[in-house]
């Protein structure tokens, strides 16, 4: 069998021109404030396409990027002050944040009716009791691009690879709420094949180049791969070894152009929202 790839790229582009069109026509103003604490490079382009992405979509967008040494009380002065704007709708404090401060801290600050990433412990918590409307970007656009196959998920075996607070968890939770049978597992589940070859959708978040091969998935799997590696050639990478999984997966998203466009799409989708 060889996967049909989905087109994250093509579905955000969807989902942004319908955004467009609501904004249009509800005669909505929403506006994002972006802060960056920082100069990673990695966290600039992030930025850079999201500012880029509210443009077209005619979302008012305002990036603050800070310096590196910049205090945790000076970010957390900049979140209140954005919480008190009533001409601010959404704000997103893009992590990873520098060492020096932490980012819980940071975060639980964001009044939650503003929190677009879906972060706050009070959005947190309306996930995990199955309520609420500001769901995390990428988990979000992850449901989407599964929901894009047709694949019927109620009472099929889910596994997610990776635990973090903006992937793993959240994705676990979406998925059981569409009626799968959720298993999560991580970098030292052992032995992680055992696990994944019984994914009916597999979902893989942990940070490590192709780490999951065809050996590893059973044949007309749903493979969606949140993995973004720069390789020493500097080309990007999935966590799945893309050409080999393809051969047996029914499905499959690539690496770029799978996940990320959908997480910004999410983004704005959650600011929108939020506005109105
Ligand atoms: N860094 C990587 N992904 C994300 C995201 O979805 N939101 C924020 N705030 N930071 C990130």
């Amino acid at each position: 069998m060889t996967a049909k790839v989905i087109d994250g790229k093509a579905i955000a582009a969807g989902i942004r021109q319908e955004l467009k069109k609501r904004i249009e026509k509800e005669r909505l103003s929403p506006s994002l404030a972006v802060v960056l604490v920082g100069d990673d490079p990695a966290s600039k382009v992030y930025i850079r396409m999201k500012s880029r992405a509210c443009e077209e979509v005619d979302i008012h967008s305002d990036t603050f990027i800070l310096p590196e040494d910049t205090t945790q009380e000076d970010v957390i002065k900049l979140v209140e002050a954005f919480n008190k704007d009533p001409k601010v709708h959404g704000i997103l404090v893009q992590l990873p944040l520098p060492e020096h401060i932490n980012e819980r801290e940071v975060i639980e600050k964001i009044a939650p009716e503003k929190d677009v990433d879906g972060l706050t412990p009070e959005n947190m918590g309306k996930l995990l009791s199955g309520e609420g409307n500001l769901t995390p970007c990428t988990p979000r656009g992850v449901m989407k691009l599964i929901e894009s196959t047709g694949v019927e998920l109620e009472g099929k075996h889910a596994i997610v690879v990776g635990r973090s607070n903006l992937v793993g968890k959240p994705v676990s939770l979406l998925l059981q709420r569409k009626h799968c049978t959720v298993t999560m597992c991580h970098s030292r589940s052992k032995p992680l094949e055992g696990y994944t070859k019984q994914a009916d959708v597999l979902v893989v978040a942990v940070g490590r180049p192709k780490l999951i091969t065809a050996d590893m998935v059973k044949e007309g799997v749903v493979v969606i791969d949140v993995g973004v590696n720069r390789l020493e050639d500097g080309s990007l990478c999935g966590d799945v070894d893309f050409e080999s999984v393809k051969e047996r997966a029914a499905f499959i998203t690539p690496v770029p152009g799978g996940v990320g466009p959908m997480t910004i799409a999410c983004l704005l989708e959650n600011t929108v929202n939020a506005s109105t």
